[in-house]
């Protein structure tokens, strides 16, 4: 009844204009009882919205009772009786109906029906809109309802930061680096706010307690801390949410934790037991644990190895360096080692090792005794050679060469040979050479390289025979004395001999030396003249033993060619006979051999020829040159600046086509 009163009041102030003031008056003193009585029943209800959003405010208009119908809605603020919005549905429909808001709301708010229940909706919500709001629906016929609604302005905080406690500056998305142990906390800073946020933590996004260390007006400070790093704190998600509204996402920030970690484990995966030399190998070196990703090192002994190539795969948390590399003799007993480290982090490397065991063919080198007096050896000193082997495995066999023959022990020829060792005793100069040293193990045999021995020696006569020259009285004769020597300096000394004399012939008359030969001019005047002479060299290394003799004696003619056999033979379809005889003494001059071919029965010469090489009695002559005549007899002899010899006959020399035939002297 009352709530029909007053509007019609209200519909009277609309129509009377100037009386209305009064009526109103008393309508609202009667309003505010109405209110007082009503205030139990009234619930309120609590709505939140977010400062420039806008806020529901719901006010439920259904009717209880069917056939009924709004007249009229009218929204209130706190306990004020002036109406900020209202709807007048009164003698339209309710898509027409009226409607008015006070200066206050006026483009903000709108009632809108096709929720349910109703609302109120106010836009750009400020801090100043929080409060309570009436809503009053009057119905036709039912009675008239009030609701209560309670606005709530929430501020959501502005602000999310984070650092680390003692650090300056704040943290973007990475905290650290930071090492195991060590203690870690983390603040989160939020500033603005209302009602005050509430800050949760997640690690990992597992929610977690956080300490709060700060609240003032405006800022709220809340920690978390790990009173010491482990390595699984790598990559731990710190999450920091602020929020005091679920009407607006909350404020957030994450990073994610760096820790530094040492290496836990270096292995090499295989490690060979025997390496054979120039093989390639592969070894490969696993290191697991660091973070940052470990540098991986070989080193042999302490010094980096080099003598290989080495490729990096793996992960961030295994780390494979492969060394490709092929061993070395040099590399034999040593130690190889793989090293892992964290790069960011001291004194954290591990290391693996082991020893190389590298099989190889002998190293060989040949060193001659004192090497001080190598260059200056002599007969009859006694030299000694070293052969130094390194092998792997040991060798078995050592062998030496001179001139390429092989060495036999011969403590008789003065050859003596030792574990790794020669000893030529009391040497002469057929030692001197080319010496080498050969040792074998399973990898092979290895030669080393050639060590000459020269050996020195005082000179030697180039021909043993005592040489006959034969010359006439008043005749000089060039007689040429050569000698073998080291060093090649050689001075001579001619004697001369015979029965009755021995003397030194003057050095006038010399026709010179030339290094090892030595020439002299020598006259015999008469009959005592002839007889040895000798001819003496001297170097450094000392005077010659046996001297040279030339025996000379008085020239006469040759001795007769005897011995002689005749062949025939075709060489390129020429047929030729081969006449080769003895020579006999040469009357101590140079000699000449000649042949002569007669007709048997014209005694007509046919052919005159002389060897065919100075020192031998070998001729040669083409059957052709005889022909047609097939009966032959030759002569042979020798013939000197004495004279001719006597001649040798061969008779009865038959020529058929192409048969052989035989002579005797
Ligand atoms: C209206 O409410 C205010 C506080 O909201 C209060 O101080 C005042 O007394 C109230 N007036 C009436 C008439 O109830
Ligand atoms: C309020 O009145 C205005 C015109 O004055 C109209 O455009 C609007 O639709 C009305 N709103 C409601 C909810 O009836
Ligand atoms: C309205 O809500 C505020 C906080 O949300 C509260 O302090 C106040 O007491 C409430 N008023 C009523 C009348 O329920
Ligand atoms: C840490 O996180 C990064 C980025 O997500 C990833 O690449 C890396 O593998 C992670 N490390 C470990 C050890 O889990
Ligand atoms: C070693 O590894 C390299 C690269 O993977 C490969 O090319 C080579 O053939 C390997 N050598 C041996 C001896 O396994
Ligand atoms: C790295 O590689 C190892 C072996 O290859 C594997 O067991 C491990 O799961 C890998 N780790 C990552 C993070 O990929
Ligand atoms: C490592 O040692 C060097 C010199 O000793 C020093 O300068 C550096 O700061 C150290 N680094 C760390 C991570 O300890
Ligand atoms: C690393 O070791 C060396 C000697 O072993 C020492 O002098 C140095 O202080 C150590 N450095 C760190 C960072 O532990
Ligand atoms: C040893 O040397 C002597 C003298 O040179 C020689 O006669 C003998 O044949 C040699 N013995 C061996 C086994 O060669
Ligand atoms: C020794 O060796 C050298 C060069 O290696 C060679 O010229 C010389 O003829 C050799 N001597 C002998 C006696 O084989
Ligand atoms: C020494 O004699 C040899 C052979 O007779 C000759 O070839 C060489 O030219 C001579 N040298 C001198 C310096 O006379
Ligand atoms: C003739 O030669 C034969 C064999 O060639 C030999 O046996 C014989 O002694 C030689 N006679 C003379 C006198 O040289």
């Amino acid at each position: 009844m009352a709530a029909d009163a007053r509007l019609f009041a209200l519909s009277l102030r609309l129509i009377l204009g100037g009386f209305y003031i009064l009526v109103i008056l008393i309508l609202c003193i009667n309003a505010d009882e109405n209110w007082d009585k009503d205030d139990d029943p009234i619930s309120t209800v609590e709505v939140s919205a977010v400062l420039g959003k806008s806020a529901s405010l719901p006010c439920d208009i259904e009717p209880t009772t069917r056939g009924d119908g709004v007249y009229m809605v009218l929204w209130f603020r706190g306990n004020s009786s002036k109406p900020i919005y209202s709807i007048d549905v009164r003698g339209r429909s309710f898509n027409r109906a009226l409607n008015w808001s006070d200066e206050m709301v006026r483009p903000r708010a709108r009632f809108v029906t096709v929720s349910q229940p109703a609302a109120l909706i106010l836009e750009a919500i400020a801090l100043h809109d929080e409060g309570i709001y009436r809503c009053r629906v009057d119905f036709r016929k039912s009675p008239t309802r009030n609701f209560q609604v309670n606005l709530t302005v929430i501020n959501p905080p502005s602000e999310i930061m984070m650092y680390v406690s003692l650090e300056r500056g704040y943290i973007d998305t990475i905290v650290g680096p930071y090492q195991v142990g060590k203690e870690f906390g983390i603040s989160c800073e939020v500033r603005g706010g209302k009602p005050p946020p509430i800050i949760t933590w997640f690690v990992n996004g597992v929610e977690v307690n956080g300490r709060i260390k700060e609240n003032n007006q405006n800022i709220i400070v809340s920690v978390l801390t790990v009173p010491q790093l482990r390595r699984e704190h790598l990559n731990t998600t710190y999450k920091c949410r602020a929020t005091n509204t679920k009407l607006v996402p909350p404020l957030e920030k994450s990073v994610v934790l760096e820790v530094y970690l040492k290496p836990l484990s270096v292995t090499i995966m295989s490690k060979p037991s025997i390496l054979i030399s120039e093989n390639t190998y592969n070894l490969t070196c696993e290191v697991t644990g660091s973070h940052p990703r470990a540098k991986v090192t070989w080193l042999e002994g302490n010094v980096e190895f080099e003598s290989g190539r080495t490729i990096n795969n793996g992960n961030t948390s295994v780390v494979y360096s492969t060394l490709e590399f092929s061993p070395r003799p040099e590399d034999h007993g040593k130690q190889l080692k793989c090293r892992g480290e964290n790069p960011k982090l001291n004194n954290t490397s591990l290391e693996d090792l082991f020893h190389l065991n590298v099989v190889f063919p002998p190293k060989v080198q040949l060193e001659i005794g004192n090497p001080l007096n190598a260059q200056n050896i002599k007969e009859e000193d006694d030299v000694y050679f070293e052969c130094k082997v390194r092998a792997n495995p040991e060798y078995h066999r050592i062998t030496w060469k001179h001139n390429e023959i092989i060495l036999v022990q011969n403590a008789s020829a003065g050859i003596v040979m030792s574990s790794q060792n020669l000893v030529l005793q009391k040497i002469n100069r057929e030692n001197g050479g080319n010496y080498t040293c050969l040792a074998s193990n399973d990898r092979g045999e290895t030669s080393s390289t050639v060590v000459p021995l020269r050996v020195q020696f005082a000179p030697v006569c180039k021909t043993k025979e005592v040489t006959i020259i034969g010359a006439s009285i008043d005749e000089s004769v060039k007689i040429r004395c050569e000698v073998e020597a080291d060093p090649n300096e050689v001075d001579f000394v001619w004697e001369f001999n015979n029965s009755g004399e021995n003397f030194e012939l003057a050095p006038a008359k010399f026709d010179g030396n030339n290094g090892t030969t030595s020439e002299f001019i020598y006259t015999p005047m008469s009959e005592r003249d002839y007889g040895a002479l000798t001819c003496w060299g001297r170097n450094a290394i000392g005077k010659q033993k046996t001297p040279c003799v030339y025996q000379v004696i008085p020239a006469v003619k040759p001795s007769p060619l005897n011995n002689c056999t005749i062949k025939a033979s075709v060489n390129q379809s020429i047929e030729t006979l081969e006449i080769e005889c003895t020579p006999g003494y040469d009357g101590g001059l140079r000699q000449d051999f000649r042949l002569e071919a007669y007709e048997a029965h014209t005694n007509i010469i046919r052919a005159n020829v002389s060897s065919i090489i100075p020192e031998a009695p070998i001729f040669r002559i083409p059957v052709a040159d005889l022909l047609p005549a097939t009966h032959f007899y030759l002569i042979v002899y020798a013939k000197n600046a004495k004279g001719r010899s006597d001649v040798s006959h061969l008779e009865d020399i038959m020529l058929r086509d192409s048969g052989k035939q035989t002579g005797n002297n």
